[in-house]
């Protein structure tokens, strides 16, 4: 087991209802003039923002609200948002959404608390962050896991580029989950989030660091527990006793717990990101849609690995490594069909791609080549680009 830190310090307010100890929340963390943020309407229309913004009246809470973010956030809408924070000398922001909106919020809220700064700058660490403003979440759909990570992503649109950024200020104050919010979820989303919680654990999972039981019995744990009420939630996505577990697992999948103890991975998020970079595809889909590729592409680096994951998560019984791994992928990408989710980049709205485009990602995605992508097996340009020409059929 490698040497660690964890500190996840987020306040986690779980289940029906929870929504109606928003103020509360925001007033215990210090709140008290609030910047609003939410999607494309849906909170809107379900009737959430407005029992929110009521929440923050009854405990005397000025706020003020910007809406519009888009799936895979903008930049500039960040940026916006910093400027009508300081407008309004907001000490506290208040996502009502996903990723999107939750991690727009933390943007605007590394922006606000440093206006002096150019927001990309931080976001490229070309300069360092030193001070933030406390973030809430009302989460809306599982996935992402934002909600507990100490990580954001955003899209700079001016330059084509979608970028995370790890540091502890990413870390939200509280975050109120009542799974019955998810009901509203168009299917797509709710399988896209089944994607994206399991790959947070697989792409912590696929790593050469030896000796993390824990670690691998709460990742594996997880994983079981995801693909089954997946299954269920795809079924029925009324179902609160699978939508809690989903809600549940979606938060734990990345807050660092499922990878504690090794080195950290990563490479589908990557290469995922140059595709919704490029296309704006769904975060979920582009995962699903590169995660066989890559994963037939590194197995050999420790076949033992992947059988481990086969024989632990889906009852393979296999005792030969190699045909154990092999039969592990087919069985995560035969599960990724069964929820209809795309398992090529073909199978995306955006249709097989020509070859320069793919060029143009291997290169983005290793900065020409000066960087390579992930630990499992360092991907260089070359290799990013044969995944992905893998991928596109
Ligand atoms: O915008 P609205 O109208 O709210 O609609 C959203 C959006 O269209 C809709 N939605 C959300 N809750 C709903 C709902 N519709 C009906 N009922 C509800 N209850 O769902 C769509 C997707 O929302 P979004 O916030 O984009 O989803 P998700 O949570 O999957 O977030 C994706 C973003 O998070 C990033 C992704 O790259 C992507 O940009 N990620 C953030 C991470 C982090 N901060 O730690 C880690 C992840 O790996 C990921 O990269
Ligand atoms: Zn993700």
């Amino acid at each position: 087991m490698q040497s660690f830190e964890y500190y996840a310090p987020t306040e986690i307010i779980f289940g029906k209802g929870a929504e109606a100890q928003t103020g509360k929340a925001v007033k215990k963390w210090g709140g008290t003039r609030v910047l609003l943020v939410y999607g494309g309407g849906s909170a809107r229309r379900s009737g959430l923002l407005e029992r929110i913004q009521k929440e923050l009246d009854d405990e005397n809470i000025f706020w003020e609200e910007l809406g519009g973010v888009q799936p895979n956030p903008r930049l500039s809408l960040a940026e916006e948002g910093a400027k009508k924070a300081l407008k309004i000398q907001a000490d506290f922001i208040l996502a009502v959404g996903g990723g999107s909106a939750i991690d727009t919020a933390k943007g605007i809220a590394h922006g606000a608390a440093n206006p002096e700064l150019d927001l990309w700058d931080i976001w490229t660490e070309k300069v360092e962050l030193k001070k933030s403003i406390p973030v809430g979440v009302v989460l809306t759909i599982s996935a992402a896991g934002s909600e507990m990570s100490d990580s954001a992503v955003l899209t700079n649109e001016k330059i084509g580029r979608k970028k995370g950024l790890s540091t502890e200020f990413n870390r939200v104050k509280f975050a109120v989950m009542n799974p019955e919010l998810t009901y509203t979820l168009p299917k797509y989303q709710v399988t896209c989030g089944i994607v994206d919680i399991m790959m947070h654990t697989l792409d912590r999972y696929f790593t050469h660091s030896k000796g993390n039981e824990m670690t691998d019995e709460i990742a594996q744990g997880l994983l079981s527990t995801v693909i089954r009420n997946g299954k269920k939630a795809f079924e029925n996505q009324e179902d609160y006793q699978a939508m809690s577990e989903l809600m549940w697992c979606g938060s734990l999948s990345h807050n660092g717990i499922t990878g504690l103890g090794a080195e950290k991975d990563f490479a589908p998020h990557k290469i995922s990101h140059e595709l919704s970079a490029k296309y704006d595809v769904a975060h979920g889909a582009s995962l699903s849609a590169v995660w066989e590729a890559w994963a037939r592409y590194v197995y050999m680096e420790e076949p033992e690995r992947f059988a481990k994951y086969a024989r632990t998560v889906w009852d393979i019984r296999e005792e030969d490594p190699v045909k154990a791994a092999c039969q592990g992928i087919q069985a995560t990408v035969d599960y990724f069909r069964s929820i209809h989710m795309p398992v090529s980049i073909g199978e995306l709205e955006i249709g097989v791609r020509p070859v320069e485009e793919l060029e143009d990602m291997a290169r983005r995605a290793t900065g020409n080549d000066t960087f390579t992508v992930a630990k499992f097996k360092e991907l260089h340009e070359k290799d990013v680009l044969e995944i992905l020409k893998n991928a596109n059929h």
